[in-house]
């Protein structure tokens, strides 16, 4: 007999169209979709199109209109500045009205590009809402970006406006962003019309007139803006990625297809129901932070909570106990990072029963591989399942995961357990076909994705298709390795290109190379992705000086250091850089990062056949020493 599952995924890869069209009845239309699934062009498939919507509606008057508007939509809880709100769905939809007709009075239309530079306040999710409201699409870029990084989305979404707020709070760290703002637009070829500033009382962020102006003040004067109906396949967002060079990808994500696709998985995957508190420990900035602090919990009618904090340090390695405990929150979706950080404050668990977390059914992670040893630390005492699911900025959901709406399968550590209804996902050779059970391969998922994936990227139709449909015709190339087993559990193991993930955060390697080779006195460069405790990996980079530089190597590589966090920012973490006389290389001029990032992990490697000079590795191997790497009983 087959399960429920086996016949949710049967159907929703033999006849996509009706599993996602009876999807599609959970979402209000303004008007019914012509197709559910247009091919007639791949590999730039189209789900409903004809169809019309707002992707706002539905996250917020409809609850209203349902009679859920006393309910919590919002809670902000933020151990930074003590403060605790709550926002009702009635307030929602009356300060997402309000902002979207502020927007509208600066020019902004259907359509139209909008920034937001925000911090975690709940104005970000009410500045994405307004401009879903208006059907403006909006790119919202993490706080913890460099001006050159937010000068490069600017110049590529070329925004009519743009929002902000004058501080974000890391910590004990209270970040003007104004300034860099400023100094980002200054660097760009595209100017705004607008920039909206709301100001905080930590900082007051001065306005450069008539660009700038006052959040409270243009909202006090706007006049509410109706719902303006969009085409399903008309953008939403666009959520800039780290790929392979210093330009980040511009991911598309539509209306329709989003909007089913999310609201589809609060009640499959993450059980959840209208009214319950549902947690992403995230960020706005990230795709979990658009998906799951946003778009999927008010699709669903319930309450997400924007936390402006830290797992620890914000006070202490109870503070996500204390936010579960206070807001019942029935389900928490962090990164393996977060828990990794707690339990370094608190190994043994001692402040978790202090606090009552009767109402957490479920903990879920992503973003990274889940380590057993945090998976098993967080199910001891915590006490309830612990769900590591997969997914990417490009799919906006998750590809494979516990489903636990539809069937609750046994967890298989080191597993993101199975492919999701709507996901034909397989492991490839480099011939497309498919490798046996349990053998690695690229994991890529045969087209076309279900709804709620990218759609294209931003401006960048061929390098949509270059990237992601070009390697493996037929399928969706995800850029991780990784293997399924009898059972059909997915494992991913590591990414095939040269992202690596710091924190839970995704970063280019070759983004942090194109930034050191800009300094004066680097001839070459490698950068590579090393492990890390806490953060799973950090990166390191490998100097080669110009000939004649006979500068402080320490001078040179403090100088680096400073030129990646003021070019990307601090979110790249790069704070570890050694300079060699030679970096190892194929006889073809390959520079072998995969080699050099074993030999600093330590792990047993096999000599590269076509290796060119393999004295070199020894090279390596003394320099990482040197900085506590490579230890020599392994190398
Ligand atoms: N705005 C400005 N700066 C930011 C920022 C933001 N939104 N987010 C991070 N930064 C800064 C940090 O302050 C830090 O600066 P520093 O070098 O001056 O100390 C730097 O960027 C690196 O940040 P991070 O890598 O996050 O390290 P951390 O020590 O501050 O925190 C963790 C470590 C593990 C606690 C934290 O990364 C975390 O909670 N991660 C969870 C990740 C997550 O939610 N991922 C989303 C997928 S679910
Ligand atoms: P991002 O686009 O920032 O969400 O990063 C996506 C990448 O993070 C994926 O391609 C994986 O390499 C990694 N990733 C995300 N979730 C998981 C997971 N549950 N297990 C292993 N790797 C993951």
């Amino acid at each position: 007999m087959t399960g429920r599952y086996e016949e949710l995924h049967t159907r929703s890869i033999s006849d996509p169209e009706g599993f996602w069209g009876d999807a599609a009845s959970e979402i209000d239309w303004i008007k019914p979709w012509d197709s559910v699934l247009d091919s007639s062009n791949p590999p730039f498939y189209r789900w409903f199109k004809g169809g019309v919507l707002n992707t706002a509606y539905n996250a917020v008057d409809r609850h209203v209109e349902a009679g859920r508007g006393d309910q919590a939509a919002i809670i902000y809880d933020s151990p930074v500045t003590q403060t605790v709100q709550t926002i009702t769905y009635s307030e929602l939809l009356d300060l997402t009205a309000r902002v979207a007709g502020a927007l509208r009075a600066l020019g902004v239309a259907k359509g139209d590009r909008v920034i937001l530079y925000m911090p975690m306040i709940p104005q970000a999710v009410v500045a994405m809402l307004a401009c879903a409201r208006l059907g403006a699409v909006h790119s919202v870029v993490f706080g913890g970006f460099a001006p050159h990084e937010l000068a490069t989305r600017i110049n590529d979404s070329k925004p009519k406006a743009i929002i902000t707020a004058s501080c974000g709070i890391e910590g004990s760290k209270v970040l003007p962003y104004k300034p860099l703002l400023d100094a980002a637009i200054d660097h760009s070829d595209h100017k705004p019309d607008h920039v909206v500033v709301f100001q905080r009382p930590q900082v007051t962020a001065s306005l450069v007139e008539p660009r700038d102006v006052d959040w409270e003040t243009v909202t006090a004067a706007a006049a509410p803006a109706e719902v303006v109906p969009v085409e399903a396949t008309d953008p939403l967002y666009i959520l800039y990625t780290s790929g392979t060079t210093g330009q980040p990808k511009g991911v598309v994500r539509d209306n329709g297809g989003h909007a089913v696709a999310l609201k589809w998985t609060m009640s499959n995957m993450y059980d959840i129901k209208p009214g319950e508190v549902f947690w992403a420990a995230s960020d706005v900035g990230w795709v979990v932070g658009h998906s799951y602090i946003c778009y999927a919990p008010l699709l669903h009618g319930a309450t997400t909570i924007v936390f402006e904090g830290k797992p620890v340090g914000t006070p202490d390695a109870g503070t996500f106990w204390r936010v579960i405990q206070q807001h019942k929150v029935a389900a928490l979706f962090t990164a393996p990072t977060a828990l990794r950080a707690i339990k370094r404050e608190d190994p043994d668990g001692k402040l978790i029963p202090s606090y009552d977390l009767s109402s957490l059914r479920t903990l879920f992670l992503a973003g990274e591989r889940s380590d057993p040893d945090t998976l098993h630390w967080a199910e001891d005492h915590l006490k309830v399942p612990v769900v590591d699911h997969w997914w990417q900025t490009e799919t906006g959901w998750c590809i494979s995961g516990n489903p636990l709406g539809i069937e609750r399968f046994k967890i298989k550590y080191g597993s993101a357990t199975k492919a999701l209804p709507g996901w034909d996902v397989r492991a490839l050779d480099i011939s497309n076909n498919e490798v046996k059970r349990g053998d690695i391969g690229a994991i890529s998922v045969k087209l076309p994705l279900p709804p709620g994936t990218l759609t294209t990227l931003w401006n960048a139709d061929a390098r949509f298709v270059k990237s992601y449909m070009t390697d493996y015709p037929g399928y969706y190339q995800t850029g991780d390795a990784g293997f399924i087993d009898d059972d059909g559990y997915v494992y991913i193991m590591a990414r095939t290109d040269d992202i690596i993930n710091v924190a839970g955060h995704r970063l280019s390697t070759g983004a942090m190379e194109e930034v050191l080779s800009s300094h004066k006195d680097v001839a070459e460069c490698a950068v590579i992705g090393v492990a890390d405790q806490l953060k799973g990996q950090v990166p390191l980079g490998f100097l080669v000086l110009k000939n004649g530089v006979d500068r402080d190597h320490a001078v040179i590589t403090k100088e680096v250091v400073q030129l990646v966090r003021d070019e990307i920012g601090p979110v790249a973490a790069f704070k570890l850089a050694i300079v060699v006389d030679r970096l190892p290389k194929t006889r073809s001029g390959k520079i072998l990062r995969g080699t050099m990032q074993k030999i600093a992990d330590s792990e047993t490697y096999k000599l590269p056949a076509t290796i060119d000079d393999p004295a070199i590795l020894s090279e390596i191997s003394e320099a990482l020493q040197g900085i506590g790497y490579a230890k020599p009983s392994m190398a």
